[in-house]
């Protein structure tokens, strides 16, 4: 790790960078810590921008558990079930072979059609280190990193002194972000602007909310990332996959009317983390010309009581 060097962060200038004009935002959320929140939060964030009245499409690298591509077929057929209008993207998976050559030909293949028909391609990728991800990682204009809150998931970031919480040196992630940012930079593309979320934060003020927050601060600037919110840990994030329904599809006092008052808050208080995430990533408009109506889904019922 000795070459390794602390990327400048460039989200201010990501931020206001047009979009090039004809071709697709590409988001990937990536972490090759598995079960940090990868799919949920690419399904929402997703719906938020079909929400929106843009057009997404949506990758799945991690074919092979398929957990986005369920989420999708999940959402269509509930949609016919209950006769709905939900707005789609439309999705693609791709298949790993363990061929690098054959994966970028894979990859390519779902990539370029997408990139040329949507306003935003949406890439999910395993919890794992894998051709198909390193690969993915090099085409993102923004890299979305959701961590869950402790300091295991951190352990792939960086190294971190169990006594001072300094930070000792980056980790394996962190290192391969470093690595695709370097391969963009030589392919003359524009430089990625990596975010790192909070996922499944406690609503309580523990010692280790605090202290992640600490050195997730001291990190972002020592490896050139910015951080977001991100959302709290909620059972309703897990309840709704079975539906594929995300927190941006239910209607307050839903069509079923079997929320109860003080679930119905938590969930409205869910749906604006969603929002506030999606707004913190400075994504750029869709292009001119994306239908201006938001592609509302009617009021529906949420599937299970939580929160
Ligand atoms: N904010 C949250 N609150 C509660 N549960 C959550 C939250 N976010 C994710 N989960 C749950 O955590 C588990 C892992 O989530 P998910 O499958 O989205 O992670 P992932 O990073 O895609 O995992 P993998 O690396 O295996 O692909 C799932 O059971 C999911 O329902
Ligand atoms: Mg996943």
């Amino acid at each position: 790790m000795n070459d390794f060097r602390p990327a400048a962060n460039p989200s201010i200038a990501q931020a206001q960078a047009a979009r090039t004009p004809g071709r697709a935002h590409v988001l990937v959320i990536g972490n090759e810590k598995g079960g940090s929140g990868k799919s949920t939060t690419a399904m929402h964030i997703a719906v938020s921008l079909l929400g929106d009245g843009a057009k997404v499409a949506t990758i799945d690298l991690d074919a092979r558990q398929g957990t986005f591509t369920r989420y999708v077929e999940n959402r269509a057929a509930y949609a016919a079930r209950k006769e709905l209008a939900l707005p789609m993207p439309v999705h693609a998976a791709v298949q790993a072979s363990g061929d690098s050559a054959d994966e970028k030909a894979r990859f390519e293949a779902a990539l370029e059609p997408a990139v040329t028909t949507a306003d935003f391609v949406i890439v999910d990728t395993p919890g794992s280190d894998t051709h198909l991800s390193r690969l993915a990682h090099t085409w993102a204009d923004t890299l979305l990193t959701p961590l869950n809150d402790s300091f295991i998931d951190l352990d792939l970031l960086a190294r971190i002194d169990p006594e001072t919480l300094k930070i000792v040196r980056p980790s394996v992630y962190a290192e391969a972000v470093w690595k695709q940012r370097q391969i963009r930079s030589m392919q003359g593309a524009r430089p990625v602007d990596w975010i790192v979320m909070r996922n499944r934060l406690s609503s309580l003020a523990a010692r280790n909310k605090r202290d992640m927050g600490t050195v997730i601060d001291a990190l972002a600037k020592r490896i050139g990332f910015r951080t977001a919110r991100g959302l709290s840990e909620r059972v309703i994030y897990r309840e709704l996959f079975l539906s594929g329904l995300t927190l941006l599809d239910l209607k307050r006092g839903g069509a079923g009317g079997n929320t109860g008052p003080s679930m119905t808050m938590s969930h409205v208080a869910a749906r604006q983390e969603v929002r506030d995430l999606v707004s913190a990533l400075n994504l750029p408009p869709p292009a001119p010309g994306t239908s201006a109506a938001p592609a509302t889904s009617p009021a529906m019922p949420v599937p299970q009581a939580g929160g």
